[in-house]
């Protein structure tokens, strides 16, 4: 059977492509190597624990024998490398982890690759392919009246993360370059929707609002994102890894762009029209001090994935955030076990007392 190796699907992203790549593809069988990091929870995959074509392996992307081990084993021809250090705020704090997962692990992704993919291209079963994700961080950011960024902008990350993000896309240029090894590469917007961690804004206003906790805003909350909802980027994912150009790079994103405090309102509202208690939500809302080097605007000129693939985003705002919603209320149980020491003391050392 053909085999398809997704990294980091123990997390927010990588969770909800394998839920949507096994309805679409039944036919393959995946491996997730994922190292359960606090962002990764085998949780968010239970319902295909006991396939016999889902495989759980925990282990560090940057574990070359492990990476190494597994091409050998499995007749992997695709890999989809979602697996990252991820949160903006955390790589301010400790930016150590983000050099040694998204740099260092994704060189030794691309490295087992190549030596497995090119050095034994006989024995492949069909053209192999190598799909990294990564963000519109790395152009930088934008001021209000300027054009989105398309996929020649230059790069000119502003966070540690971004920075990693960066060198890691560059690394994946020049194995395509060099080597020839068949990459693709995707540039996606702010993505939401069920299985987000709690540190990043959308799901950690929810978790706020629903104990009636502090809602930190960073600055004046007018920093603009372009929210684009999950299943809509796996969507375009999909189309990329099977029908994208070896050695091209494609940008993902809604054309949504919006406010942190628009944003913030928008969930307060729903939040509100369902609640009995009648408490005043938007009381919650705190201004905090501002992200250092916080990046002013995302937008993304996507075009290209609209003209050679034929994506385009078919959630709106409304529906996609109703339903991020709707599934935190639901999912009560998932949050409060997040929600335990370990996250406690994360939220304490970003925000101090403010919250
Ligand atoms: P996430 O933090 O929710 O998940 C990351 C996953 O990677 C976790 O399961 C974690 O356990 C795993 N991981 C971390 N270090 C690892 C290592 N060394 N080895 C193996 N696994 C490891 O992240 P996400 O939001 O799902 O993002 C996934 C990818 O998409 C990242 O590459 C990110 O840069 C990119 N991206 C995210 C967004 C967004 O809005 N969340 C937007 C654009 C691009
Ligand atoms: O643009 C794609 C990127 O989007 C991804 O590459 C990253 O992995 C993902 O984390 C996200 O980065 P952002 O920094 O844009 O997302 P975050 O949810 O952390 O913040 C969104 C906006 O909200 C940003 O302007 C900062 C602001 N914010 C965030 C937090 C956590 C607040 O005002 N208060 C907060 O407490």
């Amino acid at each position: 059977m053909t085999t398809i190796l997704v990294t980091g699907g123990a997390g927010f992203i990588g969770s909800n492509f394998i839920r949507y790549f096994a309805q679409q593809r039944p036919e393959f069988n995946i491996i997730n190597l994922d190292l359960l990091t606090y962002a990764g929870n085998p949780e968010n995959l239970i319902d295909l624990e006991g396939s016999p074509h889902y495989t759980l392996i925990q282990g560090d992307i940057a574990d070359q024998a492990l990476v190494y081990s597994l091409f050998k084993r499995y007749p992997i021809t695709r890999v989809v490398h979602f697996a990252a250090e991820s949160h903006v705020d955390r790589s301010i704090m400790a930016p150590d982890a983000f050099v040694r997962t998204n740099v260092q692990g994704t060189f030794v992704l691309l490295e087992s690759a190549r030596q497995l993919w090119l050095e034994e291209k006989s024995k492949l079963e069909e053209e192999p392919r190598f799909l990294h994700i990564s963000t519109d961080e790395v152009y930088g950011s934008l001021k209000s009246q300027e054009p989105a960024f398309t996929e020649s902008s230059p790069y000119a990350p502003n966070s540690p993360y971004a920075a990693s993000k960066a060198s890691a896309d560059l690394l994946a240029r020049a194995y395509y370059k060099t080597y020839g090894l068949p990459v693709m590469i995707t540039n996606c917007s702010n993505n939401y929707g069920p299985y987000q961690f709690p540190e990043k804004l959308i799901p950690l206003v929810i978790a706020q609002a629903l104990d009636h906790k502090p809602i930190p805003i960073y600055g004046k909350g007018d920093n603009i994102r372009d929210w684009l909802y999950v299943e809509d980027h796996c969507r375009a994912l999909l189309r990329v890894l099977e029908d994208g150009r070896p050695g091209e790079t494609y940008n993902i994103g809604a054309q949504n762009e919006r406010s942190n405090l628009e944003v913030v309102h928008q969930i307060l509202q729903i939040l509100q029209d369902q609640q009995a208690d009648g408490y005043p939500l938007t009381d919650l809302i705190t201004f905090v001090k501002d992200r250092p080097g916080h990046d002013w605007r995302y937008a993304l000129d996507t075009t290209k994935l609209n003209r050679e693939l034929g994506w385009r985003p078919e959630v709106s705002f409304t529906t996609g955030l109703e339903r991020t919603i709707n599934w935190y209320l639901g999912q009560r149980d998932w949050i409060s076990r997040i929600k335990s020491g370990l996250y406690r003391d994360y939220l304490a050392r970003q925000y101090g007392s403010a919250i």
